[in-house]
């Protein structure tokens, strides 16, 4: 094995290529000329789901039948072109998991010129994927924010008009309760109205957190008392599963409970009324994230697991938006305001699903000091 270090001293060790290759975070996989696996390190390994062992001299079109965009970008490399070549896109696992990658395909030359194979720098973009859609949301959501501001001023006047006359309506109708009933319908949706500008002015303007360390544990049992007494859901079973060492986290009482109440409201929606709502909290083990603000801070996790109908792949990327709705009485404004208030604690806020069989809506919160 060759090293890099010319000059070795016994305070310093001597560092070999592979030992580089192996700690590099990108993926770096080389090509004989016959395009088969001649070097995967761990990175590469990690990304696509697959052991060294099983790459190592396996065709690479074999390797990536189902990412035909990225053989087309190694044909490149490869005579007569052997040219550099860029590309994006997924790769997928055998499970079925996509990684979005951004991949660099050079021709591996001799000081002569003379082909030996190719060289694929694989580098992860999932991170850079989730940050440019947060920052799509973030516009998204200061749309609607200018938008709501403006709309909620024109609406809410001529509102309050109409339900103080249902009400004055419904004084003069005291002996015929069919008339009593339509005034009632009348002044309960502008309630409900008023209700989704009140979301909408949630979601724009800058709120003021009322941060305490908080026990989330009561503030879930809060949730789930609350969503199972307001509906006769006797056919919902919740599963708690809570970590009993978790220790307090930063939050506002009020603004948490909103943030729950959507998941689990969701969750019961999903399963049609019928199934186990798994609700389970832990401490995030080892990694420690820089929250926001200075320092570096402990998270916990809240998950809210459901038995139900599951999310398309398509609709994932929107759910969190405004006014992405799958449902004939939904607002789409549920998630969205969850998101924002998630972020506004310096949390994450992520979901797994797979459709037909549930989905895990995940949120992470901060240890209080
Ligand atoms: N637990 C879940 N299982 C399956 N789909 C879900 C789940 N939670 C959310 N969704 C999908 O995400 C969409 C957006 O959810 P969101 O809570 O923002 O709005 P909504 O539930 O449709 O309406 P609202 O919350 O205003 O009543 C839903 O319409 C649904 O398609
Ligand atoms: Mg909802």
């Amino acid at each position: 094995m060759k090293t890099i270090n010319p000059d070795p001293t016994p305070s310093q060790p001597q560092i070999s290529w592979e030992q580089i290759l192996s700690s590099l975070q990108d993926g770096v996989i080389t090509l004989d000329r016959s395009g088969n696996v001649s070097y995967f390190n761990e990175a590469a390994e990690m990304l696509t789901d697959l052991a060294a062992s099983h790459a190592l001299r396996q065709s690479f079109v074999r390797i990536f039948r189902k990412e035909p965009w990225l053989i087309q970008l190694v044909k490149k490399s490869v005579p007569p072109l052997q040219e550099s070549a860029r590309g994006e896109g997924d790769l997928v696992s055998r499970w079925g998991k996509k990684v979005p990658v951004g991949i660099t395909v050079s021709p591996l030359q001799d000081r002569h010129g003379t082909f030996l194979g190719s060289i694929l720098l694989v580098r992860n973009l999932t991170h850079r994927k989730e940050l440019e859609e947060d920052l799509k949301r973030a516009d998204r959501l200061a749309m609607v924010g200018t938008l709501a501001a403006g709309l909620a001023h024109e609406i809410r006047n001529p509102l309050g008009g109409i339900k103080g006359a249902a009400q004055l309506l419904r004084r003069n109708l005291d002996h015929d309760p069919s008339l009593i009933e339509y005034t009632n319908i009348m002044t309960r949706e502008v309630d409900r109205v008023n209700l989704l500008i009140e979301q909408l002015l949630d979601l724009s303007r800058p709120t003021k957190l009322d941060i305490v360390p908080l026990n989330i544990h009561e503030v879930l049992e809060d949730v789930l008392l609350l969503e199972l007494q307001t509906k006769s859901q006797a056919t919902i079973t919740i599963k708690k599963l809570f970590d009993p060492s978790l220790p307090p986290i930063r939050g506002d009482r009020n603004r948490l409970m909103q943030v729950f109440l959507n998941l689990v409201k969701n969750a019961c929606q999903a399963m049609n009324g019928s199934g186990t709502v798994s609700v389970t909290t832990r401490v995030e083990a080892d990694i420690y994230f820089r929250g926001q603000g200075a320092g570096r801070s402990q998270f916990i996790w809240v998950e809210i697991e459901d038995e139900g109908v599951g999310i398309k792949d398509e609709d994932l990327l929107h759910i969190f938006s405004p006014f992405f709705t799958t449902k004939n009485n939904g607002t789409g404004l549920g998630l969205a305001v969850c998101y924002r208030i998630v972020k506004e604690h310096g949390g994450i806020i992520r979901v797994d699903s797979t459709e037909g069989k549930g989905s895990t809506f995940k949120v992470s919160l901060v240890v209080a000091d």
